[in-house]
């Protein structure tokens, strides 16, 4: 048996994430959160998996890698300064970082890439993403990556390019932007549509969760493959081979 850490347990993934661990008879589940502190717990770990707040990521890859637990981080809306400090923390111990553990938004990844170095700069891309209404950070982490692809293949640096909605006349559009736009409502589990507006047509990719399974699934799929990994940085896409 596996024994297998959630920290943030308690929250909408982490529960779903327990849920089907627990299910399958194959993991010895422990959690903790906000209220149950992780420092408070004997480490007695195999592999942790973070699903809380960015602080938490800190917190808990501070542990792991004195401890030598991998890590699997799905948290999104880490700051540049917090990423820097677990690509630290990945020097000690096998970290894998994902804004999406879903194999379709993995693919996604993959075409909108490959889409993008084949229509070029001409096609303007914009990304638009939903979700419910108590998500706390904007853009998401997937509509940020998808951003972040297509900058790539256009040697542009996302964090300047990215052009986060529009209001009063802002001029034409130029070529050196990539639109994002953060819709919230409801109980929507997560949708990214990725636009190409070419001349005289339009290429549109969007991916709909529906259930957080698919979340649950994928961050399990990553523990496991993350057992036994050397010391590094890893991505679902070297999971799941699309890198
Ligand atoms: N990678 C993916 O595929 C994927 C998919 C969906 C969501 N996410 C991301 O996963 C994260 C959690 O999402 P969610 O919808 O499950 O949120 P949520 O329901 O708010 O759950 C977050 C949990 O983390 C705990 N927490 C918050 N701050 C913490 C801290 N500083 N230290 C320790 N625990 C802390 C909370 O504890 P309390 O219960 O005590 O408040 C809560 O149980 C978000 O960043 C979200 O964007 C990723």
């Amino acid at each position: 048996m596996t024994r297998l850490h959630v920290h943030g347990g308690n929250g909408r993934l982490g529960r779903a994430i327990v849920l089907i661990a627990k299910a399958s008879g194959a993991y010895e589940v422990s959690i903790s959160g906000r209220k149950e502190d992780a420092s408070e717990h004997e480490v007695a770990w195999d592999v942790a998996i973070d699903v809380s707040q960015p602080q938490g990521s800190l917190a808990i890859a501070a542990r792991c890698a004195v401890d030598g637990v991998p890590l699997v981080i799905g948290t999104t809306g880490h700051s540049i300064d917090q990423l820097n400090k677990l690509h630290a923390d990945a020097e000690r111990i096998a970290l894998l970082l994902t804004p999406n553990f879903s194999v379709g938004v993995n693919l996604l990844f993959w075409l909108t890439e490959k889409t993008s170095e084949i229509l070029g700069p001409e096609y303007d891309a914009e990304i638009v993403e939903f979700h419910h209404r108590l998500k706390k950070d904007s853009p998401s982490g997937t509509a940020k990556r998808l951003g972040e692809i297509i900058a790539e293949t256009r040697s542009l640096q996302f964090e300047r390019a990215g052009r986060h909605g529009r209001k009063g006349l802002v001029g034409e559009r130029t070529r050196n932007e990539i639109g994002v736009h953060a819709v919230r409502g409801g109980d929507i589990v997560g949708e990214h549509t990725v636009y190409f507006a070419g001349s005289g047509e339009r290429i549109e990719f969007t991916h709909r969760a529906s259930s957080r399974e698919t979340f649950a699934k994928g961050a399990l799929r990553a523990a496991d493959w993350l057992l036994g990994k050397p010391a590094g940085w890893y991505e679902m896409g070297d999971v799941l081979g699309l890198r």
